[in-house]
């Protein structure tokens, strides 16, 4: 009897205690509420409290918002802090543009790395700001009481951002902080998140773009990978520890906490945990709005974008100066074709709208169960599905002309629209002061860092692409050009652009503003083909952002719905909102997948795979020699693991996505065991569902970025400031005793 007892309690437990947390971004105020007893069971050994506290340090000290300027909206990556001095670590391709923008072909970091060996050596990186949050709080109720139900839905969007203006100008503390309002679940609550901002950050070291990028855009968003994703930056302070702009007076910041780097490495099921700063997901986008990324949205941006990198590749593998140039423009936008293209094929691959579909159909069977319920949300799915049939119609009407107007000729042609205008009134006064207006544009800055060839075929190019995109409905004007004027050859349009244009180089622009002459203006081939892509443009702009407007009003309304049907139907289920660039924290465990049926992957890599995949010379999969050497002799020193072999990479369930990149992951002690920087091919949809059998977060083993720190780059200096923490081995031998 107690025995079958025992074994029905034990079979309950075994249910309940089967923790799948893996998928949420979750706001670190509400750990202990929502997340913390699941935390515990999982593996963790630290309290609350440790993890968020606004009284006493705790982990999110560590966590840091990089951005561009000093008072952010958003953070395009995430960094930790490892030491004492604030020393900081980050994705190599998160530090990219630094690296980029501090290379020349001389002291070419990108291709050659770089090592600080003192802190005079660091290198400013003008423009990265790195942001600590200070607190957060929920501000719904403030934002809402300035609400009513007479209000449009724009007069409410303005309402809401003069109210949340006020708020953060109050919590400002007279500029000392930067506080960000943001609405969470499309705009049903609003948090506001005090961050203060350091802009005097530095280059301290990166590894060559061999490792730091090793594999490229052929292994991008793809396990199995042996890339060393990791930079390493610190964040200096006035002599009081506030923030202050670049001098050489300033001193590394103390930071409240840092985080220890464990040695222990992985194994699988193992607690995880990763802070960091979400850019976006679209959790609750409806099977229509996917429909519409799918066949509309995505295909048009990929092939754009697709176009543009093939392009750069071109040019930049002939010639170092060129590959230095174009480098972190063209990362971006292979990262984003890469990642659209990825997810066309998983969304579909994964059945994504069809799993929504479902959800809509219960949540419309909850709806009409109830007069009250048909009343508030009875129209919200038809609508979506109505706008979204909007947008397909209109997208590329507005996508496409908006990045013809803006390549080359053709967008600096579109300055000198407010001239020809004033010479069109014959009102000298304004003729006068759009001549001035003119002299006071540094065109230079429009060709500084580019390279014309490579330009002139971009521009080439992307008309053709434009023209075998349009017919004449879409635009009369152009397609009446080129068929007339250019017999039909769009090639020849282009040509004549870059041969006569006034507005092709420098030197042909400035002799033109000494001597300017609108009805010249009006002839040019690049001002034609302007005002023909921004006449395309304006036919789409209208509509394309009334639909956007109520798509964003319906899908407010639809996740406010939704919120109710999930609290009636299914109580116990917590509820976390889509990222938007604020600081979130997902746990979950080490684990390994399996992509497609009969094949199985391992959770963890090692250097033996950067010899299988080495290319010599290849753009993508050379290795510098002296790694080579060192995986050769598995020379890895206390970075081996317990059979000698160096991991370099390794897999977990934490759900991120971009923003994320950089952001440590640790162990269950809150010790770092890696950085996360990237996510997988086969669960390329999980920005709008969450896979649990299929996502993973990649992360590069911080025994690997140690490893090229110390035995790769000889950073001794750098080893020494950190705080590597090795576990004691099993209790058994102290038991012996
Ligand atoms: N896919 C990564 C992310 O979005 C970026 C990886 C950059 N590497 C590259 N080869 N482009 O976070």
């Amino acid at each position: 009897m107690k025995k079958t007892f025992l074994f029905v309690a034990l079979a309950i437990f075994s249910l309940v205690g089967k923790v799948h947390a893996d998928e949420g971004m979750w706001l670190p105020m509400f750990v202990e509420r929502l997340n913390y007893v699941d935390m515990e069971k999982m593996g963790l050994q630290l309290t609350p409290e440790e993890l968020y506290s606004i009284n006493n340090s705790s982990l999110k000290d560590a966590i840091v918002g990089l951005s561009e300027g000093a008072t952010p909206r958003g953070f395009f990556c995430t960094g930790e802090i490892v030491s004492q001095n604030s020393l900081m670590f980050t994705n190599h391709h998160c530090g990219y543009g630094s690296i980029q923008k501090l290379s020349t072909v001389e002291h070419d970091y990108l291709t050659d790395g770089f090592w600080a060996r003192s802190f005079e050596e660091e290198l400013p990186a003008e423009g990265i700001s790195a942001s600590f949050l200070v607190r957060m709080e929920d501000v719904t109720e403030q934002i809402f009481s300035v609400l009513n139900d007479t209000m449009s839905w724009a007069e409410r969007n303005q309402a809401i951002a003069a109210k949340a203006a006020e708020l953060e100008a109050a919590a400002s503390e007279d500029s000392k902080y930067n506080p960000i309002i943001k609405g969470f679940f499309e705009g049903n609550e609003y948090y506001m998140f005090v961050y203060q901002v350091y802009t005097d950050v530095r280059l301290v070291g990166t590894p060559p773009s061999s490792i730091g990028k090793f594999g490229g855009d052929t292994d991008n968003w793809m396990w199995p990978r042996h890339t060393g994703d990791f930079s390493i930056f610190r964040v200096y302070a006035d002599a009081e520890g506030n923030p202050a702009p670049y001098s050489p007076e300033n001193k590394p910041l103390t930071p409240k906490h840092h985080l220890p780097i464990s040695l222990d490495g992985v194994q699988q099921n193992d607690f995880t945990m990763i802070w960091g700063f979400p850019g976006t997901t679209e959790r609750y986008l409806t099977s229509y709005g996917i429909d519409y990324n799918v066949e509309t949205f995505y295909p048009i941006i990929h092939d754009i974008f697709k176009l543009q990198t093939d392009i750069m590749d071109e040019f930049m593998q002939k010639d170092a100066s060129v590959n230095i140039m174009y480098a972190d423009n063209k990362a971006g936008l292979a990262n984003t074709w890469k990642n659209f293209e990825g997810q066309m094929l998983m969304l579909r691959k994964n059945k994504v709208a069809e799993t929504k579909l479902e959800l809509e159909n219960k949540f419309s069977e909850w709806v009409n169960a109830d007069p009250a319920r048909v009343e508030e949300y009875g129209n919200v799915l038809n609508t979506l599905a109505e706008t979204y049939a909007v947008l397909s119609e209109v997208s590329a009407s507005v996508y496409f002309p908006n990045y013809v107007a803006q390549t080359g000729a053709i967008g600096i042609s579109g300055a000198f629209t407010r001239y020809v205008t004033a010479a069109q009134s014959k009102d000298k006064e304004a003729i006068a002061a759009a001549e001035e207006a003119l002299k006071g544009i540094d065109f230079d800055v429009f060709f500084a860092e580019t390279y014309k060839p490579l330009e002139d075929k971009m521009l080439v190019e992307m008309l053709k692409l434009y023209y075998n995109t349009f017919n004449a409905e879409a635009n009369p004007n152009f397609y009446n050009l080129v068929e007339k004027k250019y017999k039909g050859d769009v090639v020849a349009l282009a040509n004549d652009i870059l041969e006569n244009s006034n507005f092709a180089t420098p030197e042909s622009i400035k002799a033109f503003i000494e001597k300017p002459n609108a009805k010249k203006v009006e002839k040019d081939p690049a001002y034609i083909v302007c005002n023909a892509m921004v006449n395309h443009l304006v036919s789409g702009l209208a509509p394309y952002r009334a639909a956007m407007q109520t798509v964003d009003q319906n899908s407010h309304l639809f996740v406010k719905g939704l919120r109710e049907f999930y609290a009636e139907t299914q109580p116990e289920k917590s509820l976390y909102p889509d990222a938007n660039s604020s600081l979130r924290m997902t746990y979950g465990s080490v684990q390994d997948y399996q992509p497609a049926d009969a094949v199985s992957y391992d959770y963890v890599c090692t250097a033996n795979g950067i010899l299988e995949k080495y290319v010599p010379g290849d753009y993508e999969f050379d290795v510098p020699q002296r790694l080579l050497d060192l995986i050769e002799a598995k020379d890895f020193g206390q970075y081996a693991d317990e059979n000698g072999e160096l991991i370099v990479c390794f897999l977990s369930t934490n759900d991120i996505t971009g923003g994320n990149s950089g952001s440590p992951i640790m162990n269950s002690r809150g010790e770092l065991i890696g950085l996360a920087f990237d996510g997988n091919w086969e669960a390329m949809s999980g920005d709008i569902n969450f896979e649990p059998r299929l996502q993973r977060t990649i992360n590069v083993d911080a025994r690997y970025v140690l490893f090229v720190i110390d035995k790769f780059a000889g950073a001794t200096n750098l080893i020494e400031e950190l705080t590597i923490v090795k576990s004691e081995p099993a209790t058994e031998e102290v038991v012996a005793e």
